[in-house]
């Protein structure tokens, strides 16, 4: 099945209430792990790629690979940017095939926001793909992301229901407690679901999205840390908020701390347990496997998207 949009995904999730995973990707053991669950699960999959991920990995490889993906592969896959932070990324993504991407203008004031994000729908839609929009702020701090703790801003709906009718964007990520990083909250995990209700009553046809959702799953955590990694007081969302949001109305969810964990617990392992290894199949084997069974969890056991391929 060729890249879809995630138009159809969305229209399902929503009637069907369930969220959509996605997934970010910077190379090929990332991808695999991912589509192989989704392919196990039988699930639709979102694989997004930041502007830091581009810079890394560059467009061909990975638009290349997730072509590869999908020869694989018969379940909807759609190839996203993640925080486009201008419309210029945005538009080299269009045109070189992504079918869906973000424009990032929560940093900028909300007529600016609008402006730009208006800007991006129009090409994006003249060209067949679909556009996610930021209202609100998260805090944390990522390659392009930065955003310090006071300064992050829960979404306000009204402003939501006139922001997605000026823009026409397809989706809309939304502040409501979680934040980027390993580090997400300092005492108890606590999201906004009155906000997001709230939300959902105003546009109830618009797809919401959430960024800032990894778990920082503890088991990872702790291989992290077993095998000499130094990442302490690390906490995240935990699963059964998560799937409050899936059956709430969420039907994005964003994923890459955990995936990132996932990868260097694995790794810390085998060097920690054979400092002769120096074969790069001996090491990212393992982390592609924690990758699959990390995204197969999420979405079998707390998104919800198993079997709606
Ligand atoms: O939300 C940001 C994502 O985790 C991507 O992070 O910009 O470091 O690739 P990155
Ligand atoms: P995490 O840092 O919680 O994985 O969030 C990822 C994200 O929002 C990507 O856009
Ligand atoms: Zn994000």
């Amino acid at each position: 099945m060729p890249l879809v949009t995630t138009k159809e995904m969305f229209e399902k999730s929503m009637k069907e209430h369930f969220a959509i995973g996605a997934f970010n990707v910077n190379n090929m053991e990332i991808i695999q792990g991912i589509v192989d669950a989704a392919a196990k699960e039988n699930s639709p999959v979102i694989l997004q790629a930041s502007s830091g991920a581009i810079k890394y990995a560059r467009i061909p490889y990975l638009t290349k690979m997730v072509e590869a993906a999908l020869e694989e592969h018969d379940i909807p896959v759609a190839l996203h940017l993640d925080h486009g932070p201008d419309f210029e990324t945005c538009k080299m993504c269009i045109d070189n095939g992504f079918t869906s991407v973000m424009i990032d203008g929560s940093k900028y004031d909300f007529e600016e926001n609008v402006a730009l994000t208006k800007q991006v729908v129009d090409y994006a839609h003249a060209h067949g793909v679909v556009v996610e929009a930021e209202l609100g702020k998260l805090a944390g701090i990522e390659d392009d992301v930065n955003v310090a703790e006071g300064d992050a801003m829960y979404t306000d709906p009204e402003q939501a229901r006139e922001f997605v009718e000026r823009t026409g964007c397809d989706s809309l990520a939304i502040a409501i407690g979680t934040s980027h990083g390993a580090y997400k909250f300092k005492g108890e995990a606590k999201l906004r679901f009155d906000i997001l209700a709230k939300i959902k009553e105003l546009i109830p046809n618009t797809p919401i999205v959430l960024h800032g959702a990894s778990t920082v799953i503890p088991e990872l955590v702790e291989m992290c840390n077993t095998y000499g990694g130094d990442i302490p007081g690390a906490k995240g969302v935990p699963d059964e908020m998560l799937h409050e949001a899936s059956v709430s109305g969420v039907s994005k969810i964003n994923v890459d701390t955990d995936l990132r964990l996932a990868m260097t617990g694995a790794i810390r392992k085998v060097f920690n347990e054979d400092p002769s290894a120096f074969d790069p199949r001996k090491y990212l084997t393992p982390a592609r496997d924690l990758v699959e069974e990390t995204v197969a969890h999420k979405i079998r056991d707390v998104f919800g998207s198993s079997n709606k391929a």
